[in-house]
């Protein structure tokens, strides 16, 4: 600053001077543009938090990543048996959805403490949250937020940490833990748009809770393949798809009301009649920014007999042409399967074909049979070796239980696309070129798609679910292993997906999008692909609900105006 003008224009310059200092007070009594972190002079003290804890009942759990007995560091003594013990569980949901912090997505736990890293690697919180609030009831929840807001902490909602985007962890978070909301109600639903059965459920209740307890009504949900996954958290917040989208449409279309705390700590309704806006927003715009949900209400369905068949080969001794005609007369060959209300699960990669399963809810096995004869008799015909089984079930639950191999965390990177069923129908050579020419640039990589058609019920209410999914045929996820010991090369991986997998069917589905519950989280353009036409609208919700941006997540609505910052920090853009 020059000292002439200084003399030249004392009272305005005081002005400016005087906010200008005014706002560097604020800022460095409560940072105001970026989220107050571990280790700032605004991070609430000890004392603060034990405060904060006994208002909340002790439900305060301060991070101990699980692995911490792998290494030398802090938290816990290195043990070994321990820590080989855990690197054999690791694989399994359960290890992580009973842990308050820990990451199933392994980019996003940033290698902050890796049980699969050598005993001196460091062990930190990292990207893990801070604390979490063990929630069971409103009040919980209620007294978390506020707390996050005196302090201007970053809030996190975590149920089961399934996210591949990460949105369920953040470094320097709070987290608000839903996965003890377990209750599970059947009941007689009855509205101007709705008269049957239903279930509500408390936020933390996953698929295989649900499951159960509906099927001992006679009756379904829609749900997701895994059976871990929370049932009325991201899942069905982001769209939700599984074996019974075809008949019913999506989770998110089966939404009947939530009951939702929002950033003010109101607790609200949202349904068709209530609170209308903010139930569009939530059934499909995403979980993690609107507010955190505490129930759903869901429609439920008779159950209903169900044939299903899963169906294996290899390209063990066959040519790379024939391999990849075989897998291209299944996958663009599925249309008719769709059309009898079908959904196929499927998986390709370079040497390797699987269905587990392709399902007709509702249908016979006659009728699946005839709709597989054409790939049976390609695959005969073309001396490929296969596995194959069909069967018909009393019951959809029956045929879940049997024919839905039991998923693992994801230990993938992944980025998706939505495929339209337009371009099945007219240019099936057109998607398998893509697909091959994934698999030449990257030879380990996988091609997992859902082919379903969620636009069946032409009378289901309208919601925020990207209206690319209503035109779809296959949500498809382009995948690549992850190597625990390698982190630059899955950084290239990471890479790789962004700028050169992906891109492969951009160039085939030009403006289209992608399923933001199986997509790149460093998509670019991700508010066109990930929410199309909806977003201006779903940002106008999440402000009018959530002024201050209380609740952030990656590629969330709402969150272009946040940067992370290369150390975790929260910071504005
Ligand atoms: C192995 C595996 C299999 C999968 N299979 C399927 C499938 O078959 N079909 C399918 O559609 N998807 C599937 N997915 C994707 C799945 O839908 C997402 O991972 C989803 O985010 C899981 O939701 P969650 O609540 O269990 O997970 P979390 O990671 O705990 O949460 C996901 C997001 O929802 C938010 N959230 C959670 N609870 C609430 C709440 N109560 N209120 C507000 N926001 C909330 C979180 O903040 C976060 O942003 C699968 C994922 C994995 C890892
Ligand atoms: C505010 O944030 C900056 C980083 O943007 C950090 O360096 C500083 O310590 C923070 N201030 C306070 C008072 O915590
Ligand atoms: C919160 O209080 C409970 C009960 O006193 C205690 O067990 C827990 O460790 C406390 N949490 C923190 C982070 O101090
Ligand atoms: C699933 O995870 C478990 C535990 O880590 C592991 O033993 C198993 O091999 C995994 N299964 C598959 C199919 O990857
Ligand atoms: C969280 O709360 C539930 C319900 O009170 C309790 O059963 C569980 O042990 C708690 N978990 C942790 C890690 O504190
Ligand atoms: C098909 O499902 C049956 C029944 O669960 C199982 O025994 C078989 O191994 C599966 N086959 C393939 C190819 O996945
Ligand atoms: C399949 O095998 C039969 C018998 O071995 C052979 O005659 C035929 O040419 C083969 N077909 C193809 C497409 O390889
Ligand atoms: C889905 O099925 C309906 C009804 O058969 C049909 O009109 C629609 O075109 C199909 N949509 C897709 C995307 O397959
Ligand atoms: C993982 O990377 C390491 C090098 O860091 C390598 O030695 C190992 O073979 C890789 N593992 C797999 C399964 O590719
Ligand atoms: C991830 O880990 C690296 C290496 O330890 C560290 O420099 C970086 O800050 C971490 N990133 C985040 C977001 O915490």
């Amino acid at each position: 600053m020059n000292s002439v003008k200084l003399a030249k224009t004392p009272l305005t310059l005081s002005l400016i001077l005087c906010i200008t200092l005014y706002f560097n007070v604020v800022d460095a009594f409560f940072n105001l543009t970026c989220r107050c972190f571990p280790g700032d002079s605004c991070w609430p003290t000890t004392h603060q938090w034990d405060n904060f804890n006994m208002t909340i009942e002790g439900r305060l759990i301060a991070t101990v990543p699980i692995a911490s007995y792998c290494h030398n560091d802090a938290f816990a003594p290195y043990d070994e048996q321990k820590c080989a013990h855990l690197k054999s569980i690791w694989g399994f949901p359960k290890t992580h959805y009973e842990s308050s912090s820990s990451i199933m997505a392994p980019y996003f736990a940033n290698q902050s403490c890796d049980p699969f890293l050598a005993r001196d690697a460091p062990c930190r919180i990292g990207t893990h949250v801070q604390y979490t609030v063990n929630a069971t009831n409103f009040f919980d929840i209620q007294k978390t937020i506020a707390f996050s807001k005196e302090h201007n902490i970053r809030l996190v909602i975590r149920n089961t940490g399934h996210d591949y985007l990460g949105k369920s962890t953040g470094p320097g978070a709070l987290g608000i833990w839903t996965h003890h909301f377990k209750d599970i109600e059947v009941i007689d639903y009855s509205s101007r748009y709705y008269t049957g059965k239903a279930v509500k459920v408390g936020a933390g209740v996953q698929m295989f809770e649900i499951n159960e307890v509906v099927h001992a009504h006679n009756l379904v949900v829609v749900g997701g393949n895994c059976q871990t996954i929370g049932f009325a958290g991201g899942y069905s917040q982001g769209g939700g798809h599984g074996q019974l989208a075809s008949t019913f449409g999506l989770a998110a279309d089966q939404i009947l009301e939530f009951e939702v705390i929002t950033s003010e700590t109101k607790i609200l309704t949202a349904s068709q009649s209530l609170n209308e806006d903010l139930y569009w927003a939530l059934a499909g715009g995403g979980g993690g920014t609107f507010g955190v949900v505490l129930s759903m209400t869901s429609k439920a369905h008779p159950e209903l007999r169900t044939a299903a068949a899963n169906l294996t080969f290899t390209n063990a001794g066959i040519s790379r042409d024939t391999f990849f005609n075989a897998a291209k007369i299944f996958i663009t060959g599925l249309g008719p399967i769709l059309d009898a209300g079908g959904v196929s699960i499927w998986l390709l990669t370079e040497s390797m074909f699987t269905t587990t399963p392709t399902t007709i809810p509702g249908g016979s096995k006659d009728q699946l049979q005839k709709l597989m004869d054409p790939i049976l008799q390609t695959l005969k015909r073309d001396n490929v070796t296969y596995r194959y089984f069909i069967e018909d079930f009393p019951s959809y639950y029956e045929s879940y239980q049997v024919m839905n191999p039991v998923s693992n965390i994801t230990e993938a990177q992944l980025g998706g696309r939505l495929i339209p069923r337009s371009l099945l129908d007219s240019s099936p050579g057109v998607i398998m070129n893509a697909f091959r020419n994934i698999l030449t640039l990257k030879n380990t990589a996988l091609l997992s798609g859902v082919s379903v058609n969620v636009s069946r019920q032409a009378d289901v209410q309208r919601n925020s679910v990207n209206p690319a999914w209503r035109d779809a045929a296959i949500d498809l996820v382009v995948g690549t292993s992850w190597n625990y010991t390698n982190w630059d090369n899955d950084l290239a991986n990471r890479e790789l997906i962004t700028n050169k997998l992906l891109p492969e069917l951009e160039k085939i589905t030009p403006g289209g999008g992608a399923y933001l519950n199986e997509a790149d989280s460093a998509q670019p353009d991700w508010k066109q692909v990930f929410y199309g036409s909806n977003y201006d609208r779903l940002r106008d919700i999440k402000q009018k609900y959530d002024p201050d941006d209380t609740f952030y997540a990656i590629t969330a609505v709402g969150s272009e105006h946040w940067t992370q910052k290369a150390d975790g920090r929260l910071c504005t853009s």
